[in-house]
């Protein structure tokens, strides 16, 4: 009987000792790194998403949000996520240049009539398009879904940019897509590659004349004090591909991954209404700063404005053929 006892130990003793960890006690941390501010549509995104994780797996997934560069500037989040320094991340589309340049798709300027149109192309056979070549790649990058920030607005210090030859000569600061320093090239004014982080300081210190953005870009980092002109031009999109590092995305059990990935869907669908919503209320700041006297002059462009504009950037949408498939600009341009 004793016999018996002893070995009935031993045999649990080892089990304990053996077994595989319990899954139940792991925590999968996500670091989760943006450029941007909180009260952005990415930065809205970011913290309801960590918010509905942490609550749903209740601490056995932990998301952490850095805004605002604090962890990883936007060239280098790419190459950070993918070497496993960070979980999480959402680059805007330019950012991917050298690692899925495709994505300059959604730089084209004039390409995109509305938002609907960015979300019927994410969400359809060209968004599936783009997931099988991050695949492809072998970057060790998920794609999991896209964000919207908004359409981009034009500012400069030289003059009120309202037609093609207001652009002359003037140096914006860009993203680092080249389908951004194309469309510069073609208005004749010159583009600087420069990360988000950098783009207050060029402003004020004359590194730059101008640059382009979402109003919520602008107003939150305060661009629009250090900008003369600022133009509703509307004349380009500004999204981001939310991915994950792969390897962490498999080491996660399925049911969470399961939670993510219906959390990351609702989150999209209200961060579209979101975005819409963050884009009027801060475009209307920024004009509400130039009415009380903000040394900022605002311009609407007008249909004809607008048409010369539009004819001087078209021929970008035909110079990338070899990276953005021309099928795409094709059909993207049928959409309504
Ligand atoms: C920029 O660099 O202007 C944007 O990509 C920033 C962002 O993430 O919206």
């Amino acid at each position: 009987m004793k016999r018996c006892i002893f070995f009935a130990s031993a045999l649990v003793l080892c089990l304990a000792l053996f077994a595989p960890p319990v899954m139940a006690d792991k925590t999968f941390k996500i670091r989760f790194s943006h450029v941007v501010s909180e009260n952005t549509p990415k930065g809205w995104a970011a913290n309801e998403f960590a918010k509905r994780v942490n609550e749903a797996l209740d601490g056995k997934v932990e998301v952490k949000v850095f805004p605002n560069a604090q962890l990883y500037g936007d060239n280098q989040a790419i190459e950070a996520l993918s070497a496993g320094f960070i979980e999480m991340a959402a680059p805007s589309s330019a950012k991917f240049v050298g690692s899925v340049p495709a994505l300059q798709l959604f730089d084209m300027p004039f390409l995109f009539a509305n938002l609907g149109v960015v979300h019927d192309v994410v969400d359809g056979a060209i968004g599936d398009e783009i997931r099988t070549m991050f695949e492809e790649r072998g970057l060790g990058i998920k794609l999991m879904t896209f964000w919207d920030n908004a359409f981009k607005q034009f500012s400069c210090n030289v003059r009120p940019l309202l037609e093609p030859k207001d652009f002359e000569g003037v140096k914006f600061r860009i993203m680092s897509s080249d389908v951004l320093e194309a469309q510069m090239k073609a208005l004749g004014a010159v583009g600087l590659k420069l990360p988000f982080s950098e783009v207050y300081n060029a402003l004020e210190q004359g590194v730059v004349d101008g640059q382009e953005n979402t109003a919520s870009n602008i107003y939150t980092k305060r661009f629009h004090e250090v900008q003369k002109y600022l133009t509703f031009s509307n004349h380009g999109y500004i999204g981001y591909a939310v991915i994950i590092n792969q390897k962490f995305w498999n080491s996660l059990p399925a049911e969470y991954q399961e939670t993510i990935s219906t959390i990351l869907t609702e989150v999209t669908a209200e961060a579209r209404k979101k975005g819409v919503e963050l884009d009027k209320e801060q475009s209307a700041l920024i004009r509400e700063y130039a009415e009380k006297g903000g040394d900022l002059e605002i311009f609407e462009l007008n249909e004809e404005q607008t048409d010369k504009l539009q004819a001087a950037m078209k021929p970008v949408h035909t110079q990338f053929s070899d990276v953005v498939p021309p099928r795409w600009v094709e059909k993207i341009k049928t959409m309504k």
